[in-house]
């Protein structure tokens, strides 16, 4: 999908459908709308008196052929109650409007903000949603339901004379961000026989070339080299051997003593749990157990257009976990990169062993601070369900700026606590920590402990996305699959961290 900003009224633009919204109020059909529904003849005004038209958030009002604009058709879609407006309300309507519009074979619409809307921030949102709403993960199937599916061009109206240049700089962040996202997501959904960690690192590799990043991947050979003896006892029981994809952003300027921020991604391209084998039940969702790596390279993706002024480096370690005839087993011993002896008493909790090393490497590398995304524990979804990601960390300051930076993303995301009692549960009788917490609670902090050790001091930030990564039933503003949490935060953080 092709977006321009437009030009001239909105009465005016030649369109299969012009998009607005109304909010749900005493009168829903005011401003910039009442001036649209005086083109029409007041059909709108009149759905409202008839409560057809109430603004509910995401109510969809179509009409064909209004006479009096050139649209072939008007659709408003209810904004909900103005005093819960957001960027991220909007950035839904939008979304909703184009996966509602591309089913009616509309190829070509406008869009109308309301008159708070034109800005920066709301040429982003409205981008974003179109180009959230409009992907599809339904790349293998051989008979598209239409003949050409999919919205070829979308115009932004309100943004006239001197707006202009907001409206501008809005729409290429959100062109940037979500085109980031929708590259996570396309990467999330990839089935494992078609995403190994060797295909992972080849379509990271081309992405870095594209966005002229820098880019290195460890084979094996160089793995095995380096000691990452965590990340190699979770590959061990695959055929299909282990990568660390390493991505570097430099920017042209970086002042002295600027932060280089580590993103650190679990990719675990398929969890099968490995000998502590998980049911069959959903197994097939642990294809999504590389989201967490994906974030990361949408992350850099949408770092290589925004051109944020430090330094940030990806490190995604990528492993399948499969219970093979040389798989690890539970009680054995690992001794991660670090240094750090490991007794692996679920080979299920496989997620925190691969981050282990990626950690301590990112470290290595220089990161002064330290962000991970991973898939990392069932309990995170008891806990928060599929409404927040879990984030802990180690250091308040730099906490509240993931935080700060997930507000303004539109990320919803919880703060959970890691402390030293977590730590005590993942102490070991033989080894210097365990990979699963004694006891039945608190699995998320637990892992989280166990991550924290691989931190030291450096200020690290764990986003546990076990329950945000994907859904599982289409929404009327996303297809279901993968969905690229995490990328825009995870940008938004790299643009104000200093
Ligand atoms: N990839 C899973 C976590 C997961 C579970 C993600 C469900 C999404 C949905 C992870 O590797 C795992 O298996 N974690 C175990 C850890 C346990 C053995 C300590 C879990 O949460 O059950
Ligand atoms: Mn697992
Ligand atoms: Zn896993």
């Amino acid at each position: 999908m092709e977006i321009t900003l437009a030009t001239g009224p909105a009465a005016q633009l030649e369109a299969s459908a012009l998009v607005t919204y109304a909010f749900e109020q005493e009168k829903p059909v005011e401003g910039a709308l009442a001036e649209l529904d005086k083109s029409i003849g007041g059909a709108l005004g009149r759905l409202a008196e008839g409560k057809e038209l109430t603004g509910k958030l995401l109510e969809m009002t179509l009409l064909h052929y209004p006479a009096g604009i050139k649209a072939e058709r008007l659709l408003v879609v209810g904004a909900g109650k103005k005093e819960k407006f957001s960027a991220a309300e909007l950035r839904k309507i939008a979304a909703a409007a184009a996966r509602y519009l591309k089913g009616r074979s509309v190829r070509r619409l406008a869009f109308l903000a309301r008159e708070d809307d034109r800005s920066a921030p709301g040429a982003e949102a409205i981008a974003e949603g179109l180009l959230l709403g409009e992907f599809e993960g339904d790349k293998y199937k051989s008979e598209k339901k239409d003949p050409a599916p999919g919205i070829d061009a979308a115009a932004l109206a309100g943004w006239d004379g001197a707006a202009r240049a907001s409206g501008e700089q809005g729409l290429a962040r959100g062109v940037a961000l979500a085109g980031a996202q929708n590259f996570a997501r396309d990467l999330g959904n990839e089935p494992s026989n078609r995403l190994t960690p060797k295909m992972l690192a080849e379509r990271a590799e081309q992405m870095a070339r594209e966005e002229h990043l820098e880019v290195e991947v460890l084979d094996e050979k160089k793995i095995a080299d380096l000691k990452m003896g965590a990340l190699l006892s979770v590959a061990q029981g695959s055929v299909e051997p282990p990568r660390v994809i390493v991505i570097t952003y430099t920017p042209k300027k970086v002042a002295a003593n600027a932060p280089v921020l580590g993103l650190v991604g679990k990719a675990v391209t398929f969890d099968t749990g490995g000998i502590s084998i998980k049911p069959a039940a959903n197994m097939e969702d642990m294809k999504f157990d590389m989201c967490g790596g994906a974030a990361m390279l949408g992350a850099m993706r949408a770092i290589a257009h925004l051109k944020p002024q430090i330094k940030v480096i990806a490190v995604i370690t990528a492993a399948e976990n499969m219970p093979g005839g040389r798989a690890q087993k539970p009680g054995d011993v690992q001794i991660a990169m670090s240094g750090k002896s490991i007794e692996v008493i679920n080979t299920d909790a496989e997620g925190r062993m691969v981050l282990a090393d990626g950690l301590h490497y990112a470290k290595q590398l220089g990161c002064t601070h330290l962000v991970d995304a991973a898939t990392l524990t069932g309990a995170i979804v008891v806990a928060l369900a599929g409404v927040h990601s879990g984030v802990f960390g180690s250091d308040e300051k730099f906490t509240e700026q993931v935080m700060a930076a997930a507000r303004a993303a539109g990320e919803k995301m919880w703060h959970m606590p890691v402390e030293d009692e977590h730590r005590e549960m993942i102490k070991s009788t033989i080894a210097d920590i365990q990979n699963v917490g004694s006891g039945r609670g608190a699995g998320a902090s637990t892992g989280a402990a166990f991550l924290r050790e691989f931190t030291g001091d450096t200020p690290w930030v764990h986003l546990d996305i076990a329950g945000t990564a994907w859904i599982t039933d289409a929404k009327p503003w996303s297809a279901k699959g993968a969905t690229g949490v995490a990328v825009r935060t995870l940008a938004e953080l790299a643009m104000h961290l200093r």
